[in-house]
């Protein structure tokens, strides 16, 4: 058995703060970020609209496309780094939303990578004939996380979620390669908020600094744009197929000169990687999907295309997955 993925879905919070918001936060400017990032806006989540209400958003707006009930769910994995509560986990509380009463569901925390391991769990879980119909997603509120005075990261996150449907079919194609490296955590990091001595008094006014986002942005640069040719090269190796024969790369949008430098090493054109960074900044966990989710909209899919998914971030992680679509 193999997954087969039948629908996607995309949702992000109606506000969005373009560059010139940030301008008023920090000393930036809109120059800088267009051509340092491509981002030109973000959606940012409002008082009450947590993770998982937009990952349930997602999440029906792929069941509609897949055609598939939520009663048919019988697994939800919601890929995050910014849930709401870290119990109940965001995928019961999709589960809730959206009255997928017979799915198991649990989160999955793999940073920006965490779409491609969902969809490998869930492939796993497929494949063993464990479950029938998965529903996987990925969801963000960055902007719970980001230090809004660090004009270093603020400038790059949104929030956002995307979603898809997988069907347990008995012939299908699917295939990935990923790879974590522990050793350089400390190049991106976000402390729990959760620590606290025991018999300590509970002080909701301070907030520690380590609990913000904080990167080494020139490291997570390099570390991506050679990890990713190499993880994309290594797939195509393993499973025979030359890069000529992808239709479409479909990154995770953290930065467009990032998307740039892995097409130039992997020596092919740009029109092949697809880009919305410029709309959403970078949504972690949800920006393959939500990428993927833009391209089956607009039609730009058509049955048995070859797409190399591809995400790398926080643990620190990289990996990519070969489908046909
Ligand atoms: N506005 C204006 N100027 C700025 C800003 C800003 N927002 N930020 C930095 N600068 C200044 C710096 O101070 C520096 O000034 P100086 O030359 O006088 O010292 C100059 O701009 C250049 O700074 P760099 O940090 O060298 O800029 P760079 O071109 O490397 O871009 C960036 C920085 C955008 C962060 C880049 O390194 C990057 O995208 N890194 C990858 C980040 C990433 O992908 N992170 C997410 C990983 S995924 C996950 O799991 C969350």
């Amino acid at each position: 058995m193999i997954g087969k993925i039948e629908g996607t879905g995309a949702y992000a919070p109606v506000q969005i703060w373009d560059n010139n918001r940030l301008a008023e936060l920090v000393d930036t400017n809109d120059e800088w970020i267009r051509e340092r990032t491509g981002i030109v806006k973000r959606h940012v989540a409002e008082e009450g609209e947590t993770t998982a209400l937009i990952a349930a958003k997602a999440a029906e707006a792929a069941l509609e496309n897949a055609g598939v009930s939520a009663e048919e769910i019988d697994l939800i994995i919601v890929a995050t780094t910014s849930p709401g509560n870290l119990v109940p986990n965001t995928a019961c509380e999709v589960q809730h939303l959206i009255g997928a009463s017979h799915a198991t569901c649990f989160d999955l925390n793999g940073a920006c990578t965490g779409f491609i391991f969902a969809l490998n769990t869930a492939q796993a879980y497929l494949a063993q004939g464990i479950y029938s119909n998965a529903l996987i997603v990925g969801a963000e509120c960055l902007s719970n996380l980001v230090d809004w005075t660090d004009r270093s990261t603020c400038i790059l996150f949104g929030d956002g979620a995307g979603a898809a449907v997988l069907r347990a079919v008995e012939e299908g194609y699917y295939a990935q390669m990923t790879h974590s490296m522990g050793s350089k955590g400390s190049v991106l990091t976000c402390a729990s908020r959760n620590k606290r001595l025991p018999g300590a008094r509970m002080d909701s006014g301070a907030q520690d600094p380590k609990t913000f986002l904080h990167m080494d942005g020139g490291e997570v640069f390099k570390f991506a744009v050679s990890r990713m040719p190499e993880a994309i090269k290594e797939l195509l190796r393993q499973e025979q197929t030359a890069a000529e024969e992808i239709d479409y790369f479909i990154l995770h949008q953290a930065n467009a000169r990032i998307v740039s430098a892995v097409a130039k090493k992997l020596g092919l054109d740009l029109d092949r990687f697809p880009m919305n960074i410029t709309e959403y900044g970078n949504t972690s966990s949800a920006s393959i999907p939500i990428l993927l989710d833009e391209l089956n909209q607009a039609g730009k899919l058509k049955r048995g295309m070859k797409l190399v998914l591809a995400g790398f971030g926080g643990g620190l992680s990289y990996g990519a997955s070969l489908i046909v679509w």
